[in-house]
C-alpha cells in the first residue's frame, strides 16, 4: 500500500512499539497521528518528527477519547492505517496467592478492559471511519494491526488476566477481518515475544543479561524496530489478512 497523502493513527504512539513505528511509517511517507496517554513522551515526538507528525491525548478505554484520535488523524490524511499497541498495567500476580484469596474481579475486568477492550474500541472505531475511504486500485481501504502477546498463547505464572486479554485480541483478529472482508479492511495482529521497551523499568543491558539467554535464536531480547519493519510489511503486503505472527526469536515461555 502506498502511504503518500494516506494518514495512520498509532495508538500507544509513544511507548517502545509505537515510537518506533511511527518513525517507520514516517519514513514510509504517512503523516501520522500519535495517540498516548502519556502527554510528555507524545509531545516530545511530535516536536522532533515535525509536520507530519500530531500528538493528542488519548484513553484507548474511552469511546469519546478514541473517536477524537480517530477523527484528528483523518484530517491528516486518508486514513489507511491504525496501529494498536498501548499498554497498561496488569494484576502481575497469581489468581489465588498461599492465604487462598483470589485477586479481584475489578483487577480482571482493568486489564481486559485495557488490552482487549481498548483494542476493539480502537478497531471497530478505525475500521468503520476506514470503510468510508475511497478504494485503492486494489480495492483495499485500509488496515488494521493489533498487538497480542506470546502470552496470548502461552502464558507465564502471574498472567491469568493479561494472557485471557491477549487471547481475546488473538481470537478477535479472525473474527474482525471476516467481518470486515466486504469492505476491503484488512485486521492483522502481531505477537512479541520479548522486546526490550521502557514498560521494562530497568537498564537495557540488565535486561538483555535476563532474558536475551532464554531465547534460542537471535539470542537476545528483541529490538522494536523488528516489530515496526513486520508492521510497515504487514501494510505493504495485501494478501496478509485474519492472522496473528509471532514475532520472538522462537522463543517459548516455560512453566
Ligand atoms: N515489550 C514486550 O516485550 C512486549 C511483549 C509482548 C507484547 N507486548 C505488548 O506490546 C504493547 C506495547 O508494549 P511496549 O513494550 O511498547 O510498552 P510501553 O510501556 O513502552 O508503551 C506503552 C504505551 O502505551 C501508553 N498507554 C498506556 N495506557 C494507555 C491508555 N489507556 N491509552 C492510551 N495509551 C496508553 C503508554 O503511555 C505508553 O506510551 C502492549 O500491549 C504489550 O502488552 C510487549
Amino acid at each position: 500500500m502506498n502511504l503518500e497523502g494516506a494518514s495512520a493513527l498509532v495508538v500507544g504512539g509513544a511507548g517502545g512499539f509505537g515510537e518506533a513505528t511511527v518513525r517507520r511509517l514516517v519514513q514510509a511517507g504517512a503523516a501520522v497521528l500519535v495517540a498516548d496517554l502519556s502527554e510528555d513522551k507524545g509531545r516530545a515526538l511530535e516536536a522532533e518528527l515535525g509536520d507530519g507528525v500530531r500528538f493528542l491525548a488519548t484513553d484507548v478505554t474511552s469511546e469519546e477519547s478514541v473517536a477524537a484520535a480517530v477523527a484528528a488523524a483523518q484530517e491528516l490524511g486518508t486514513l489507511r492505517v491504525a496501529v494498536v499497541v498501548h499498554g497498561g498495567p496488569a494484576a502481575g500476580r497469581r489468581m489465588v496467592n498461599r492465604n487462598g484469596e483470589f485477586y479481584p474481579l475489578e483487577t480482571f475486568k482493568r486489564t481486559t478492559d485495557i488490552f482487549l477492550g481498548g483494542t476493539y474500541n480502537v478497531l471497530a472505531q478505525a475500521a468503520a471511519a476506514m470503510t468510508r475511504n475511497e478504494p485503492l486500485e486494489s480495492g483495499q481501504r485500509g488496515v488494521v494491526i493489533m498487538t497480542a502477546s506470546i502470552a496470548g498463547f502461552e502464558s507465564q505464572v502471574g498472567q491469568t488476566d493479561y494472557a485471557a486479554a491477549k487471547g481475546g485480541v488473538i481470537s478477535l483478529t479472525l473474527a474482525a477481518a471476516r467481518d470486515l472482508a466486504p469492505t476491503g479492511v484488512r485486521v492483522m495482529t502481531i505477537a512479541p515475544g520479548t522486546f526490550f521497551t521502557p514498560a521494562f523499568r530497568m537498564k537495557e543491558e540488565d535486561a538483555q543479561a535476563k532474558w536475551g539467554p532464554g531465547v534460542p535464536n537471535p539470542k537476545r531480547m528483541g529490538h522494536v524496530d523488528e516489530y515496526a519493519r513486520l508492521a510497515l510489511h504487514i501494510v505493504d503486503n495485501d494478501y496478509l489478512n485474519g492472522e496473528v505472527i509471532r514475532v520472538d526469536g522462537a522463543v517459548r515461555f516455560n512453566v
